[in-house]
């Protein structure tokens, strides 16, 4: 079975005290929270401190990128295995912020997945259609490019191991939700896609996650779905109280 995964993508917010805060407020009110994996992603600046405040609590950290260089001449980035000394378990790549603003490309993703994963690091892979996509009817095709590129010569036994984001653009920070039949319809869309192009272990393994105004009162519904194993939460990972709400959505 898939254990669960629900992720806290903190965005551009909050200090290193304020992050530290946010972590020491949500321990205790995940601490029951049983077979799930719980990720949160601060800002880079705050990893470390973070980490520390997290220790023992179960709570696994993500950085929201890397790049796929160990080092070098290269101003600005931070290699996958430094958030591992940071202390992180996990790494979110080709966020659609990303995308968007900073010109993320499949293929630059596919470097980054690759070198996550060599450094020991659980890539949490986003894909999503924009709202224009939807409404033109090149849903399927756009997330089919997207897997096929982002994922591009990652073995299978890798490919098990990976988290899928599958983010509809049009649902991030809107307060639109995707019903819990159209993200289910994509989630399915992306199995069968891994198991066409990686067989049948990856495709019963990877665990892919919806995100994109996952709130409290809409996470049961997403959870209840066959193909749905979690969720990537942006706003209502910022409060203690409404983040472990969602994680305790099977309490
Ligand atoms: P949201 O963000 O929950 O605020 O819509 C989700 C995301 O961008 O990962």
């Amino acid at each position: 079975m898939r254990k669960p995964v629900i992720a806290g993508n903190w965005k551009l917010f909050k200090s290193i005290g304020e992050s530290t805060a946010l972590i020491n407020e949500l321990k205790p009110l995940v601490a029951g929270a049983g077979n799930v994996e719980i990720v949160v992603a601060p800002v880079f600046t705050a990893l470390n401190r973070v980490s520390d405040a997290a220790s023992g609590s179960g709570i696994n950290l993500a950085a929201q990128d890397c790049f796929w260089e160990e080092e070098g001449a290269f101003t600005g980035e931070v290699a996958p295995k430094l958030l591992k000394d940071a202390g992180c378990s996990h790494v979110i790549i080709g966020h659609s912020e990303r995308r968007q603003y900073f010109g993320e490309t499949d293929a630059t993703v596919n470097k980054k997945t690759k070198a996550a994963m060599a450094a020991g690091l659980t890539a949490i892979v986003c894909v999503g259609e924009t709202l224009e996509e939807r409404e033109s009817g090149r849903t399927f095709s756009v997330i089919e490019e997207q897997i096929q590129n982002s994922l591009a010569g990652i073995a299978p036994e890798g490919v098990a191991g990976l988290i899928i984001a599958y983010e509809p653009v049009w649902a991030i920070g809107t307060g639109k939700t995707a019903s819990d039949e159209q993200a289910q319809e994509v989630h399915a869309f992306i199995r069968s896609l891994i198991l066409n192009l990686f067989g049948q272990t990856a495709s019963d393994a990877v665990r892919i996650l919806y995100g994109g105004s996952v709130k409290p009162d809409n996470v049961k519904g997403l959870m209840g779905q066959a193909d749905i194993d979690g969720a990537l939460v942006g706003g209502a990972s910022l409060k203690a109280d409404s983040f472990a709400a969602i994680v305790n959505f099977g309490v």
